[in-house]
């Protein structure tokens, strides 16, 4: 079998376009503009590079783009000010502080500061909570991506098994949150799992969130399977950069039914549920009915 590539590059510019049309609609119907204040401290090469991202997307959509770049040696009370102060903007509808923080800050508390409601990471405790018991919350973009993409590709996910290998906060246990919401039968497993060939090949849907490059060979998956790769791995091969996931790409896709790639699989989906989530903040601040299809 060769498995059906899941374009997440296509997906994702269709949801971009689907947040611009209503982004549009919002000005001309009611003169209201989505903002997203992206917080950056210190100089993280990689944190650079997505904050730049985040921003050209960002205006791309047709929304306001509030860049904040704080000094590496930013105080905790400097950071709490700023996001004090984001939380009180009007024009605001959206916060995200990249991540890592530099060590001296707390991110936990950090994140907690943020007003629920702005939270578009979905990483504030109140939304972690309001997913995990079914309510309506803000959703982390990552998981929110990949749940849009199976739901496009499978219709509905009751009954399936999932299992999601990883347990971040980020991606793996929110996304078997969503994966529950859905109806399916969750398995998280990690690192410490048993056996994990043999979890991971009862999976009908089978998300690698390990970041571990090349982990999850077609050994571990069922034949006819949805592989969901969430990995980003730069590693060199050949003398050469290259960008893998967590999924040993060629001999998973013998035995899948679906995959994503590596790149233009998962991470193009990152971004624009960030402008979606950003787009259903505002809109909810405004008493506004929301998008359908963008949340989950
Ligand atoms: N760093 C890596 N991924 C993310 C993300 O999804 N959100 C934030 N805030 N920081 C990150």
């Amino acid at each position: 079998m060769t498995a059906k590539v899941i374009d997440g590059k296509a997906f994702a510019a269709g949801v971009r376009a689907q947040v611009a049309a209503e982004v549009a609609k919002l000005k001309a119907n009611n003169g209201i503009v989505p903002g997203l204040a992206v917080v950056l401290v210190g100089e993280d090469p990689a944190s650079k590079v997505y904050v730049k991202n985040k921003h050209a997307s960002t205006i791309e959509v047709g929304m306001n783009s509030f860049e904040h770049r704080l000094d590496a040696d930013t105080s905790e009370a400097h950071l709490l000010a700023l996001i004090a102060q984001l939380n009180a903007d009007p024009t605001v509808h959206g916060i995200l502080v990249q991540l890592p923080l530099p060590a001296h800050l707390n991110s936990d508390l950090v994140i907690n500061a943020i007003d629920p409601a702005k939270d578009v990471d979905g990483f504030h405790i109140s939304n972690v909570g309001l997913l995990g018991t079914g309510q309506k919350s803000m959703v982390p973009c990552t998981p929110l991506g990949c749940l849009m993409m199976l739901r496009d590709h499978h219709g509905k996910l009751a009954g399936m098994n999932a299992v999601v290998v990883g347990r971040s906060n980020i991606v793996g246990k929110p996304m078997a949150q969503l994966l529950l919401g859905d109806s399916c039968t969750v398995t998280i497993a990690h690192s410490r799992t048993k056996d994990l060939e043999a979890v991971c090949r009862g999976a009908d849907i089978l998300v690698a969130a390990v970041g571990r490059p090349e982990m999850i060979t077609g050994a571990y998956v069922k034949p006819g399977a949805t592989v969901i790769d969430v990995g980003i791995n730069r590693i060199e091969r050949d003398g050469k950069a290259k960008l893998v996931g967590d999924v040993h790409y060629e001999s998973a896709a013998a035995v899948a039914g679906a995959i994503t790639p590596v790149p233009g699989g998962v991470g193009p989906m990152t971004i624009a549920c960030l402008l979606a989530n950003t787009l259903t903040a505002c809109c909810r601040a405004n008493g506004l009915a929301e998008p359908k299809g963008l949340t989950a």
